[in-house]
């Protein structure tokens, strides 16, 4: 029970990597607020942690609105009484490339994962503020580290939302709350399955010494470590969970004069 007696708000917990990690949560004692663009899941997903003895209620929220903003953080104080971990994990994709990518694609995106998340924080803090206790975790992505193929929007968005942790991980340390992020690589939710196709999958396998998608509940684990006790010197850090793919360079088996392994399956 690392997180008895907290209380925690993740956007984008209708489902996916939210989903998991407001079960992770809410088993390791927090009370969990889950929002989500999609009401019905939120609730559905709310229901099933209560079922199974947890504290969670839902709300429905879009990111890209500041009312909505205040509103989830609000609905942490109001059920709960307090607000002390805050996820920005809502976040949608496009695969296109640069030259393709429209600028409603851009700006949306954009919208989302950044001025969403940015935001969300702003409203959060403003209520960790008076505890002097706090934990802020952002789901970036490996796509804000490297350059893939189809990335441009998406990846944008994740490289500067890695860039807003280190600067509000610096300007609210002294005020006992942590700032840091997730990278996830390759996660096999269901936004996965729908973008990307065999190639994209094939690639991944390749570039992956782990040479396999991680899952939802690995992430979960990283956060909630970040959201613990355990972490309260962690500041302004980015977990890569990734299955070594930031860290690979060539792979391939010394002295042999076969070509690399193909991809898993
Ligand atoms: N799946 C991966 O391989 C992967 C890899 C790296 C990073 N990520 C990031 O992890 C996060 C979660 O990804 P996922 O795969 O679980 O995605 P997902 O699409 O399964 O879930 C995202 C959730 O966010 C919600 N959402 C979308 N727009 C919203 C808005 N404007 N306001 C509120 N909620 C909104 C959706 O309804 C959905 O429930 C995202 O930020 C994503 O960019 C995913």
């Amino acid at each position: 029970m690392r997180l008895s007696g907290r209380v925690a708000t993740i956007t984008g917990s209708g489902r996916g990597m939210g989903e998991v990690m407001a079960r992770a949560f809410a088993r390791e004692g927090a009370s969990v607020v889950i929002s989500d663009i999609n009401l019905e899941a939120a609730q559905s997903v709310a229901e099933d942690i209560v079922r199974q003895g947890g504290k969670a209620c839902a709300v429905r929220i879009d990111v890209t609105k500041s009312e909505d903003a205040d509103l989830l953080a609000d609905a942490a104080v109001k059920q709960f009484g307090k607000l002390d971990i805050h996820v920005n994990n809502a976040g949608i994709s496009t695969t296109k490339l640069f030259l393709d990518t429209p600028r409603e694609d851009l700006e949306r995106i954009l919208q989302v994962n950044l001025v969403g998340a940015f935001l969300c924080a702003q409203a959060a803090v403003r209520r960790m503020l008076p505890n002097k206790y706090g934990r802020v975790i952002n789901i970036a992505s490996l796509s804000g580290q490297r350059g893939g193929v189809g990335r441009a929007a998406y990846g944008t968005s994740k490289a500067a939302l890695e860039l807003l942790t280190k600067v509000m991980s610096v300007e609210l340390a002294s005020s006992g709350i942590t700032v840091n992020n997730i990278a996830p690589g390759a996660i096999a939710t269901k936004m996965a399955a729908e973008q990307h196709d065999k190639a994209t999958r094939d690639a991944y396998h390749y570039l992956i010494p782990q040479r396999r998608y991680g899952t939802p509940e690995e992430v979960a684990d990283a956060a909630v470590f970040l959201a613990s006790e355990e972490a309260r010197h962690v500041c302004g850090h980015t977990l890569n969970v990734d299955g070594g793919y930031q860290t690979a360079g060539l792979m391939f088996t010394l002295g042999s004069s076969e070509a690399p392994p193909p991809p898993a399956v």
